[in-house]
């Protein structure tokens, strides 16, 4: 028999994969994606460019970045059962995550048998997934879905399908910003997900919606909302110390805050603070929101040193996600659905990494049930009762 390692509670430093996407190092608040610095590379790459780097290594040449982006544009039209899927989940105004999850098991509908192979998959489902969200928000909202736009970008395009009209380059550069600095993160736990599920030699659209459904909880792709309805409860920085310290009195946690990798500031806050800035700068209420994030960003770190001493507790991604898409404007339902959007580069990209080099994942557990009991029939228990 071979020999079983000790129970680590939720794998914590367990290695499960080897990949040459992404480094996260928790200890000095870094974020490698493929050999560059997420802060070097997120606020001035292109999404495609991204994508390209996550699934072949290397930043594409201009031939190989046109093919990508002119594929993305190919495949962004949903199937007709897809459409009349939201509109079912639109009419129970099901939440957005629960209808992008329930679409992304139509996505390898209405394709050629050509477009059945992993790598090819990965692009459609890359590519429908703003369409599908985009359709679903249109329809819950009463209103027409827009076809997509060929001629622009994946964040361009995710952006005129939501709001029917051209984005500002300002906006598109945003939604860029975001959509990279979040398009892998080491072995997280959707990411993971993806990855036992292809190593069965299942397929990528089976990962990518087991991967949506892992992304959904509050403790992974679930906090910016919550992140955000924080900040406009307090509504006053003044506010911010009494209410804070009434969540942790009371055993909550505080969302935006925490993680289980970085005990220092998550980089990828940096990043998305950078890029809020700039939508919090053009008018004067904008400009007290941003102040207000930022108090109750500075308490909130505080207080948990205070109430949690040595968890090292620092803000995540999540808290400047809020801050940033509730700046594009984009509606608090679509932070987790939009986060989605933007992993789901990394989500093919790691299904593709596992299918060419990986093993079967089966992890062993520890059994702590009962042990040598004796079979008693039915009749045997009813005379017993
Ligand atoms: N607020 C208050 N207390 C916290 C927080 C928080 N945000 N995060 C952790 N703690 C506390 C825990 O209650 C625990 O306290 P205890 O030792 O007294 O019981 C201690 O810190 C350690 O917490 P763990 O659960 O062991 O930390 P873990 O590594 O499992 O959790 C997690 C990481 C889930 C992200 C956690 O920090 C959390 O719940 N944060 C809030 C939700 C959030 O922001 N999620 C987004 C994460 S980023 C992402 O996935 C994209």
């Amino acid at each position: 028999m071979s020999a079983v390692a000790p129970y680590q509670p939720g794998l914590e430093g367990i290695v499960a994969a080897q990949t040459r996407l992404s480094h996260v190092d928790g200890q000095e608040g870094a974020l490698i994606l493929a050999g560059y610095r997420v802060e070097e590379i997120a606020p001035v790459a292109e999404f495609e460019e991204i994508v390209y780097l996550l699934w072949h290594g290397s930043l594409p040449t201009p031939t190989e970045l046109e093919t990508l982006r002119q594929e993305l544009a190919a495949w962004r039209t949903l199937p007709g059962a897809t459409v009349d899927l939201l509109a079912a989940a639109a009419r129970e105004r099901l939440p957005a995550i629960d209808a992008l999850r329930m679409a992304a098991g139509t996505l390898d509908l209405e394709l050629p048998a050509a477009m059945h192979v992993d790598a090819k998959l990965g692009i459609a489902v890359l590519a429908r997934m703003p369409s599908i969200m985009a359709t679903y928000w249109r329809l819950r909202q009463g209103a027409e879905p827009v076809p997509p736009d060929p001629a622009l970008g994946h964040a361009a395009n995710y952006l005129y399908m939501l709001c029917a009209e051209p984005p500002s380059p300002a906006a598109v550069r945003g939604l860029e910003t975001y959509l990279n600095t979040v398009a892998d993160h080491g072995l997280n736990a959707s990411t993971f997900t993806a990855r036992v599920i292809v190593a069965t030699r299942s397929d990528i659209v089976s990962a990518i919606t087991g991967a949506l459904g892992a992304l959904k909880g509050p403790l992974h792709g679930g906090a910016p909302g919550p992140a955000l309805d924080m900040v406009f409860e307090i509504g006053d920085p003044a506010r911010a110390e009494a209410y804070l310290r009434a969540k942790l009195e009371a055993g909550e946690r505080l969302m935006g805050f925490g993680h289980r990798i970085y005990k220092v500031r998550d980089p990828r806050a940096e990043v998305l603070a950078a890029a809020a800035r700039t939508f919090y700068t053009a008018s004067a209420d904008k400009r007290e929101l941003y102040a207000l994030a930022a108090a109750v960003e500075a308490t909130a770190v505080r207080l948990l040193a205070a109430y949690k001493p040595g968890r090292n507790l620092q803000t995540n991604v999540e808290f400047y996600t809020a801050l940033l898409l509730h700046g594009l404007g984009l509606p608090t339902e679509l932070f987790t659905p939009t986060f989605a959007i933007g992993r789901a580069a990394g989500w093919v990209g790691h299904a593709l990494e596992q299918i060419a080099t990986g093993r079967l994942i089966r992890p062993a557990a520890h059994y702590t049930g009962a042990v040598d009991r004796c079979w008693v029939d039915i009749a045997a228990r009813t005379a017993a009762a």
